[in-house]
């Protein structure tokens, strides 16, 4: 590290600062900007600052027209991904000069690249002759067509040196591909502003006809939560105990008579009960618990009169909590849908005065995640895809498909 022009010691001044001023993500406001529109920055030739953001950086030119408050000034925009953009003026005939570090001036612009496109770029920035600094191997720092400070980073949005800054904003793709059951949760808290958020983007989810049949209780009180988690656990063991024995536990066309035989087994021989007790605390100690009921008066079960149990009516209600981990997601949460109490909906239904009309379709549990989202596994396309009979050839990856994600 430079040593610093005055060598003093700030870092009880910074601890102070951030004691005073840095609130908990879960206690910050959501900020009142909707995002960076573009960043405006000084250039002295129009083409030449083209060719290096566009060539050499890779980051396309979508927009040049005139600047709408000077005569034959320039006014261009590049995309920088996220829907952020960095814009130049250029002034012919006025003279502005070199770019220099000034108080409220440009220090540099950090741009954020997934770590092979960093490889990638930093080799052509070499290769054109431009000279870098690179510090840690993840951060590559250089000057633009016009002087000005450059950084390409390898650290993602929202985090800085490996620590989350604010909410963590990911692309629709990657969070359908990575927001994955959470059931450990740190001791942080959930503001019921957030809460509210949640079920405010949650509302929007697709259901039969539009009827919206859920509900939402949102389980606070300390004894109601603690019973859930009792509740939660006979059906759990069990659900443990069939699975151990090979079968799928309570499939609609399930043996009773053997499941029956094994939890009876496994009722025999308790002993096995002491990690499920720590899973299903871990479970309920989230902040956020909610029950989601639907009311069956207000439901359209298009397979009602089959002779199988329903499957559509639960599609009315499903993509809701599902949306709900989502918004969750999106807050930096995570957390799981559950429907062990659904084996014991009575006792739910008591505990929680739901009326009779209504279902316990799932109890969600949300929080701040214990650890990081890890890689899901999950069968690949052509494994549950075929062409136009089940039976049909599978739906294969042509070697000219471009996945979005490896
Ligand atoms: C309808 C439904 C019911 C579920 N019930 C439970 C449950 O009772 N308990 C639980 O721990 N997880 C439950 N899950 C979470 C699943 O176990 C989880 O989605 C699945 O194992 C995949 O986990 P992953 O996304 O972390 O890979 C349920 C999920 C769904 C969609």
């Amino acid at each position: 590290m430079t040593k610093g022009a005055n060598n003093v010691d700030r870092s009880r001044e910074w601890a102070d600062l951030k004691e005073r001023y840095l609130r908990p993500p879960s206690q910050r406001p959501t900020s009142s900007a909707r995002g960076l529109h573009h960043f405006a920055l000084l250039c002295n030739n129009v083409e030449e600052t083209i060719i290096f953001y566009q060539d050499l950086l890779e980051m396309p030119l979508v927009e040049l027209f005139e600047n709408r408050d000077y005569q034959g000034s320039t006014h261009f925009f590049f995309d920088v991904g996220h829907g952020n953009y960095l814009a130049y003026f250029d002034f012919p005939g006025l003279y502005v000069g070199e770019y220099q570090e000034v108080i409220g001036g440009l220090h540099h612009i950090a741009l954020s690249v997934e770590k092979s496109k960093w490889d990638r770029l930093v080799a052509k920035l070499e290769t054109a002759g431009i000279e870098i600094q690179i510090v840690n191997d993840s951060s590559a720092y250089f000057a633009g067509p016009n002087g000005e400070r450059l950084e390409l980073l390898t650290y993602p949005l929202n985090d800085m040196y490996g620590n989350v800054i604010g909410a963590p904003a990911v692309d629709l793709i990657t969070t359908l591909r990575s927001t994955g059951a959470v059931r450990q949760f740190t001791d942080e808290g959930v503001s019921d502003d957030v809460l509210f958020r949640i079920l405010d983007s949650a509302r929007f989810a697709p259901n039969g006809g539009n009827r919206q049949a859920w509900k939402v209780i949102a389980v606070k009180d300390k004894t109601l939560r603690t019973t859930l988690a009792d509740l939660y656990a006979g059906p759990w063991a069990q659900y443990q105990a069939l699975g151990a024995a090979g079968l799928t536990p309570w499939s609609p066309y399930g043996d009773r008579t053997a499941e029956n035989e094994i939890i009876a087994e496994h009722e025999r021989n308790a002993g096995s009960a002491q990690t499920t007790d720590e899973f299903v605390n871990a479970l309920f100690n989230a902040p956020i618990v909610l029950a989601i009921v639907a009311d069956l008066e207000n439901l359209v079960a298009t397979d009602r009169d089959l002779d199988r149990p329903t499957m559509a009516v639960g599609a009315s209600i499903y993509p809701f909590a599902w949306n709900i981990l989502l918004a969750a997601r999106a807050e930096g949460l995570g957390g799981v849908i559950t429907t062990m109490h659904v084996r014991i909906e009575p006792e739910v239904k008591n505990l929680l005065a739901i009326p009779d009309h209504f279902a316990l379709a799932a109890v969600v549990v949300i929080g701040h995640p214990e650890q990081t989202i890890s890689k899901l596994r999950r069968g690949a396309v052509d494994s549950f895809t075929t062409v136009d009979r089940f039976t049909g050839p599978a739906l294969v990856e042509l070697p000219n498909t471009h996945r979005t994600q490896p």
